[in-house]
This record gives structure tokens, C-alpha cells and sequence, in this order.
């Protein structure tokens, strides 16, 4: 299989029409109760109202930082950072339109070398974005540079290794998963290291908190991934438009006639420095 040019990685140099595509899966993604619930979860773990200021890393449209902001018992800032432009003016359109720009405010910088003063943060987060990273062990060292002494950090992230969508025929369901894996993810197996990784990175690991997002017979989470997927899967050069689009149409397919089935597992580590 090619290299493949994971879409959410390569951001800044997307075009504005995939962008929005983007802006719509995360914004539906991130409203959706299978992916709010999980987020509430783990900043409730993080014990985040009590926290003056928070980083929210790979913030795209600023699902995460704007669910901070908003929470009744938070009195903190957050800043989130992201490396595309377009997501920032976007994430910076969002907040002022739920009135939260007086908490909340958004940047636009990589994750890797983040610029930003040592032990500074009380809490930081990074939603769905080690799965897309170039160096995810120079992230977690920036996460730990950043972070007060007594703070703490959380990774949510799927485990995509495990993303599936069953088709007709078992064989097919198997190259096509992989084919799609390929095609939205640089790390698939990400959160399977991430115990050795934030060990290394001088991490405690207080917390794992695993999610399960499947449904079978129907469809209704996964068809409006699955039919975002057809338009940014294709980006990454393994799978043609083509190929995409019938793919989309036979998990569409199994959807309607009541046998579908698709899941992937999902997990928050809430960890402290050590
Ligand atoms: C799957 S999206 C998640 C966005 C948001 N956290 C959410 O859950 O809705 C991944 C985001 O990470 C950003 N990203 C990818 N690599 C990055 C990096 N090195 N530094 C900062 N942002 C990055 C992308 O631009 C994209 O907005």
C-alpha cells in the first residue's frame, strides 16, 4: 500500500471545499451523544471546573474547548490550538456565536513545537488528534512541558485499528477496512502504545476510559461518518472516488436493508506528571 496523505493530518494544505466537509463530520461528530458523553466523562475525570487554564491540542473546530468553556462550573480560559488556519477561523466563528469568546480563544500552531511557556497550563486535552500525528512521543514532551506541576493531561482518540463496517463478503469488509484505515489515520494503533508512550514521556496514567461505538441493523452515527469518509477517504491516494463511493453504497445498502454493522472502540487516558 502507498504512503498514504492522512487528510486530517495535512490540514493546511487542504482546499476550502474539503475543509468544510471536514468542519460538518466534526461539528455532527462532536454534538452527537456517543462522542459527548465520552468527552463530559473524562473532563469530569480530569476534574476540569477546577482548572484555570486549559490547552485543547488538534482543536479543529474547537468541539473540546468550546464544551469547556460552556460547563456551568468552569471559571478557567482555554486556548486551542490547531494547525490549520481555516479550522481556527472557524472554531473562532463557533465560540462567538455561542458567546463563549470571553473564555475561550484560538491559534493556529503545530503541536509539535508549540511555543508556548513552560508549566503554564493546568489541564491539557488532545481530542482526536494523536491518531494524525507525525510524532506523537514529541507531543506528549510539549503536553508535559506545559503542564503545571500538579496538572493533568487526557488523549481521546479511536482506536482505529478496530474501526470496521462488515460487508457481504468477509474479505472484502477485511481490505476495505484497512484500505479506509489507511486512508483517515497516520497511527491506527496509537492508544495501544500509549501506556509505553506516556511512561517515557514522564506520565502516570490515573485513568483509561474505553467507549464502544457500534451499531447493528442501522445505521445512523456511522452513515454520516461514512458518507463524509466518501468525500475525504479519497484525499489520502489509496482509494479512488470511485471506489470510495461504491464502497459508501454498499455499507449505505446494508444499513437500509437492516444488516449493518460497523463499530470502533474509542479510549480516554487521563494521566498526571510525574
Ligand atoms: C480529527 S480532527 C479533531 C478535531 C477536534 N479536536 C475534534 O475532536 O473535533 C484532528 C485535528 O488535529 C489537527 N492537527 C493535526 N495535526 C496537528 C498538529 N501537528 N498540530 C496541531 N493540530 C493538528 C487537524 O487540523 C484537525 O483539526
Amino acid at each position: 500500500m502507498p504512503a498514504a496523505l492522512d487528510p486530517f493530518r495535512i490540514t493546511d494544505k487542504l482546499d476550502e471545499n474539503t475543509l468544510d466537509v471536514m468542519i460538518g463530520r466534526l461539528e455532527v461528530r462532536g454534538h452527537h451523544p456517543y462522542f459527548a458523553k465520552p468527552l463530559s466523562d473524562y473532563l469530569d475525570r480530569m476534574e476540569i471546573d477546577r482548572r484555570s487554564a486549559v490547552l485543547d491540542l488538534g482543536c479543529g473546530t474547537g468541539i473540546a474547548a468550546r464544551a469547556i468553556a460552556a460547563r456551568p462550573g468552569f471559571e478557567g480560559t482555554v486556548l486551542g490550538i490547531d494547525r490549520s488556519d481555516y479550522l481556527v477561523h472557524a472554531a473562532r466563528r463557533f465560540a462567538d456565536s455561542e458567546k463563549l469568546s470571553g473564555r475561550v480563544r484560538f491559534e493556529c500552531g503545530d503541536s509539535h513545537a508549540l511555543g508556548l511557556g513552560a508549566a503554564s497550563f493546568d489541564a491539557v486535552i488532545a481530542h482526536t488528534l494523536f491518531s494524525h500525528l507525525d510524532d506523537p512521543a514529541k507531543v506528549l514532551a510539549e503536553m508535559r512541558r506545559v503542564l503545571r506541576p500538579d496538572g493533568v493531561a487526557a488523549i481521546f482518540d479511536g482506536d482505529f485499528a478496530s474501526l470496521t463496517f462488515e460487508l457481504a463478503d468477509a474479505e472484502r469488509s477485511r481490505r476495505m477496512d484497512d484500505a479506509i484505515i489507511a486512508s483517515l489515520v497516520t497511527n491506527p494503533r496509537i492508544l495501544r502504545q500509549m501506556p509505553r508512550l506516556l511512561k517515557d514521556a514522564g506520565f502516570a496514567v490515573d485513568a483509561v476510559m474505553p467507549a464502544i461505538v457500534t451499531e447493528v441493523g442501522t445505521a445512523e452515527y456511522w452513515k454520516s461518518a461514512v458518507e463524509s469518509f466518501a468525500k475525504l477517504a479519497p484525499k489520502a491516494g489509496i482509494l479512488s472516488e470511485a471506489e470510495t463511493t461504491a464502497w459508501v453504497g454498499e455499507v449505505l445498502d446494508a444499513s437500509a436493508q437492516g444488516v449493518f454493522f460497523g463499530s470502533s472502540v474509542y479510549y480516554a487516558y487521563v494521566a498526571h506528571a510525574v
